[in-house]
């Protein structure tokens, strides 16, 4: 395939269009990437990425981005960055850089303003309603509702792959938290030779396994891009449930060199694909037994989700 893109959640499907569009005008995968998670960021319909985020225990919508080149691996990433529209235009600014590649907090926002990134007030009426009704409550810490992180992974028609992740984390975290979506390995891994990962749901789990890196391992080591995505998933299901007694939401999404997309996941998990044979379209995957499966749905308002 000449060029692929995978992205994850229904809520990513008209950004997938869009990158899908500009890989198929021959646009590199950076610039369609960032035009599909900034599709999502833009939205504050979609309540767990960028404007209309979920809020921290302390009120403030704090969001984290990840990005990585597949072909010269460089990364960059912020964490917990305040009063910025675009973490993911902003985490791949920073992996032009030799060092400094990961910023969080006041340095990340320092940086974003100092290099002229466009300001906003994540935080809206909506989003400021649901944690004035939620905050008092005593919850256990969950990856939103069928959202969660938006991840692109695309590859371009010069063979270039690229990741990139989008999120406000989890709803109610505390201050400082910072989840698996912007460390490099875990939320996101990419190399252009092998291919791409990128993962989704509680990234205190995620992070046990390493698990974007853990995938593309898989994959350089000779397994389809399906089976690297549900071995990584599986596997670390198994051992946190052995271990600890459960293990949270979990979903990956893998791409490799040659275009050919896998999902791995132990929830209900929609996710979006586009290759140059194949429009976009949402598919649904689940977890069967050792394995996961997918189906080409045309609307998931009536599926349960997690
Ligand atoms: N996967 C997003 C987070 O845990 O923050």
């Amino acid at each position: 395939m000449k060029w692929a893109v995978i992205s994850t959640w229904k809520m990513s499907l008209e950004g997938c269009r869009k990158a899908a569009d500009l890989l198929a005008q021959g646009k590199p995968a950076s610039e369609a990437l960032i035009v599909g998670i900034e599709d999502v960021e833009d939205n504050a319909g979609f309540t767990s990425v960028g404007f209309g985020g979920l809020p921290a225990l302390d009120g403030h919508v704090y969001l984290d981005g990840g990005y990585m080149d597949g072909d010269t691996l460089r990364f960059g990433a912020v964490g917990a960055l305040e009063g910025f529209r675009s973490p993911i235009r902003i985490a791949r600014s920073l992996a032009d850089r030799e060092f400094n590649n990961f910023l969080v907090g006041e340095g990340a926002g320092e940086y974003a303003l100092k290099n002229g990134f466009e300001q906003r007030d994540n935080l809206t009426e909506e989003s400021r309603k649901r944690w004035e009704a939620e905050k008092n409550k005593s919850q256990k810490l969950v990856s939103y509702d069928g959202h969660d992180t938006v991840c692109f992974l695309a590859k371009d028609q010069n063979a270039s792959i690229c990741a990139g992740v989008s999120t406000s984390g989890l709803f109610l975290k505390e201050t400082g938290r910072i989840g698996d979506s912007p460390v490099c390995g875990s939320g996101y891994y990419a190399d252009s030779a092998i291919g791409a990962a990128a993962a989704t749901g509680v990234g205190e789990e995620i992070m046990k396994g390493i698990l974007s890196h853990t995938a593309v391992m898989y994959m350089n080591a000779g397994m389809r891009a399906q089976e690297a995505a549900e071995k990584a998933v599986l596997d670390l299901d198994l051992q946190l449930n052995r271990r600890n007694g459960s293990c949270d939401a979990i979903s990956l999404i893998t791409l490799d060199r040659h275009g050919n997309f896998g999902v791995g996941t132990n929830i209900v998990f929609p996710f979006v694909y586009a290759c140059e044979e194949k429009e976009p379209k949402l598919y649904l995957a689940r977890r069967e037994g050792n394995h996961c499966i997918y189906e080409q749905v045309d609307d998931i308002t009536t599926v349960k989700q997690d």
